[in-house]
């Protein structure tokens, strides 16, 4: 089965086609910039571009980088706060006439870890945390996801974690990959001292460079780099547009 699987950023609106099955684009990614003003009416009509590239006409998976319950979007950390309790999904749907499901985008990345990626088959507490513009987090147990736990948002030395700790963070305030993973490692020690998981997955953009940071941690729980890197987004949200919409006629 395919479904259009789209991740709304807060730099980039990205989509491609998945074959939710095997985890996979069917084509390469089309990327626009995320509109400024970022309005769910401007970032609509993006995605009707997305549809229009593809020539789309199934269903529409869609990552929302804030909380999401029943296709409407409650928080908006980083895009336009018109998003705040607006109906994602119905407006989504009048743009593009396709059936869409929408889900917090770090529960869709940590979604495609966890059927296709770094945290296949894993059983126990999965945490995945995704460092880019903020941090989101996905909780599963088992592989069962407890969706919109927004543990970017947790305080650290009176600070919002994402402010201190995201990708965007260390971007900003200029900092080595070393003086960012002290902090980073402040943050998943908080993480580790709640919830006890049995694995953390690093993804989002900072993912990329693993290599550079995850050596400084010195966390105790097993930590890998996701597997799937920037398009576990839009795999995730391709499933999602499945999963989310069992309940309703296809
Ligand atoms: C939002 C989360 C989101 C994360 C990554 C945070 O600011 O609150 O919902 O998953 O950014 O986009």
């Amino acid at each position: 089965m395919d479904v259009l699987g789209i991740d709304i950023g807060g730099s980039g609106v990205k989509g491609a086609p998945v074959n939710i099955d095997e985890g996979t684009l069917l084509a390469e990614r089309y990327r626009l910039i995320t509109p400024d003003p970022s309005t769910p009416q401007a970032v609509a009509d993006c995605i009707d571009q997305i549809v229009k590239h593809f020539g789309w006409e199934g269903r529409i998976g869609c990552g929302y980088p804030g909380a999401v319950k029943n296709g409407v979007t409650l928080t908006a950390a980083n895009v336009d706060e018109n998003w705040i309790n607006c109906n994602a999904k119905m407006l989504i749907e009048q743009v593009t006439q396709c059936k869409t499901s929408v889900i917090n985008d770090a529960d869709a990345a940590g979604l495609a870890e966890i059927r296709f990626g770094a945290g296949r088959d894993v059983s126990g507490v999965v945490i995945m945390i995704t460092l880019g513009t903020g941090i989101g987090t996905a909780l599963f147990v088992d592989g069962h996801l407890l969706p919109n736990a927004e543990l970017g948002h947790l305080v650290i030395r009176d600070k919002d974690a994402e402010v201190r700790a995201s990708d965007r963070a260390r971007v900003k305030k200029n900092l080595s990959w070393k003086a960012w993973a002290k902090r980073l490692d402040e943050y998943l020690s908080y993480i580790e001292r709640l919830f006890w998981p049995d694995l953390l997955i690093i993804g989002g953009g900072a993912s990329k460079n693993h290599e550079k940071f995850i050596p400084h941690l010195t966390i105790n729980t097993p930590i890998v780099s996701a597997q799937m890197y920037n398009e576990a987004g839009i795999v995730g949200a391709a499933l999602a547009g499945i999963e989310l919409a069992v309940d309703e006629p296809k």
